[in-house]
């Protein structure tokens, strides 16, 4: 039908929340029906991710996207013309097999994600439908749990911390509305006590919104949070994690990883993170060890009770997904398309993990625009955790605002998925 037919594609240059240049695509049907969408930029990433096509040279530093935005619109546009934007399978597979490679790098991923996110919205919009029911269908009802990133460290963030994330996570909220009200009083109430410790500078958010206090040792950073957590009387409706993004922190040559201002083995570091999560009831640890670690991963998903979730490590493709569960190692699949290159294949990594009995965590990436289809995937896969950064900048609050629309649409049918987060139906 006419409606759901591809007329046009375009793309453009646009820049995500840290200036750096990424793509944006409109998927336009006959119907005149548009669909939007943005790629997110990442900067701690995976070595195994979809290639990130970028021009060099002395424009944006080298960071322009221009040549991935002619791809779409000289290579892409062309071969996609009249398919119907509900065929979401036909369409990636299409742009799968006109670039040829393994990551994508013909075309770059960042032309064919945002192609193939963009022709889902146009196939939701052309179909009447709100992005998470036309991706989920009739039983997306769960509202995420929030892992609100608030102290920061590692690459996205000017302080001497080595994880990149110290998270609260407000499981005994009934609904998500109250857990965001519990969630962002906690972070003002951080917020103060931080400054009176360490002085105002700390208020100078990271990438993902966290405060940067001078800070080296986690301990420091999960007990500030537990403080204001306590203070303001919430105790256990509160759980803690992290994301280690411990790639970021090995040193492959001699296998040790970074830990405040020393270089320790895998065992040693291993060791800290086990006495970590006990001591402080880790509700979630994402990427403890480096990407290849699938071994040391499985170790700590026997040993612990904590979800450990791999990112880097699984990199939302299903065939690295498949080895973590032949050996078991972790738990939980961190969900990012853009890591894998299309919609199509990122689903197929998040429904393989439920099978397998594995959580889904919905996540940003650190460079995020206003666009919010993150927040419609995590309740079109009834994931039950969204990580989305601090409540504190637009491309961040702007999930937070889409989920609350979300949650008043569904009305009483809206279920939080609260401390169920990991297995939320
Ligand atoms: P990235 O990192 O988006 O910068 O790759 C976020 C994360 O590690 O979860
Ligand atoms: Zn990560």
């Amino acid at each position: 039908m006419s409606h759901f037919e591809v007329k046009t594609i375009k793309a453009r240059e646009v820049l995500d929340c840290r200036g750096t240049p990424t793509v944006e695509v409109d998927v336009i049907t006959l119907g005149g029906v548009l669909g939007r969408a943005d790629v997110p930029v990442g900067r701690s990433r995976g070595g195994h991710e979809a290639y990130e096509l970028r021009d060099g040279g002395k424009r944006y530093a080298g960071l322009g996207v221009l040549k991935a935005v002619k791809n779409v619109n000289d290579i892409i546009a062309s071969e996609l013309k009249g398919m119907d934007v509900r065929r979401q399978m036909e369409i990636d597979r299409a742009m799968i097999d006109l670039d040829g490679t393994e990551k994508k790098s013909r075309l770059g991923g960042n032309a064919i994600v945002g192609v193939s996110l963009a022709a889902a919205k146009a196939a939701a919009t052309a179909s009447k439908l709100p992005l998470y029911k036309y991706i989920g269908g009739p039983r997306a009802h769960i509202l995420p749990v929030p892992l609100l990133n608030y102290i920061n460290g590692g690459e996205l963030a000017a302080t001497n911390l080595d994880f990149q994330e110290h998270i609260i996570m407000p499981i005994g909220a009934k609904t998500f509305s109250e857990a965001m009200a519990m969630g962002t009083e906690v972070y003002f109430h951080l917020g103060k006590m931080l400054a009176q410790k360490y002085g105002k500078f700390v208020l100078n958010t990271a990438d993902e919104g966290g405060y940067t206090p001078p800070m080296i040792d986690p301990r420091d950073a999960l007990d500030a949070e537990l403080e204001a957590i306590e203070e303001l009387g919430y105790g256990d409706d509160f759980v803690l994690g992290l994301d280690v993004a411990a790639n970021t922190l090995y040193d492959r040559k001699q296998n040790t990883y970074r830990l405040m201002d020393k270089n320790v083995s895998r065992e040693a570091f291993m060791d800290y993170l086990e006495d970590l999560a006990k001591e402080y009831k880790l509700a979630s640890i994402e990427d403890p060890l480096q990407e290849e670690d699938f071994e040391g991963f499985a170790e700590l998903t026997r040993t612990l009770d904590t979800q450990i979730v791999g990112d880097d490590l699984f990199v939302t493709n299903i065939k690295r997904l498949k080895k973590g569960i032949e050996m078991g190692a972790a738990d939980a699949l961190l969900w990012k398309v853009n890591q894998v290159g299309t919609l199509t294949e990122a689903l197929d990594a998040a429904y393989c993990a439920y099978r397998h009995g594995y959580g889904v965590q919905v996540s940003e990436r650190s460079g995020q625009t206003e666009d919010t289809w993150l927040a419609d995937m995590a309740v079109a896969l009834n994931a039950g955790q969204i990580k989305t950064g601090a409540p504190c900048r637009s491309e961040r609050t702007a999930q937070y605002n889409h989920l609350f629309r979300i949650e008043e649409e569904l009305g009483n049918a809206a279920k939080y998925a609260g401390s169920n987060f990991k297995k939320p139906f």
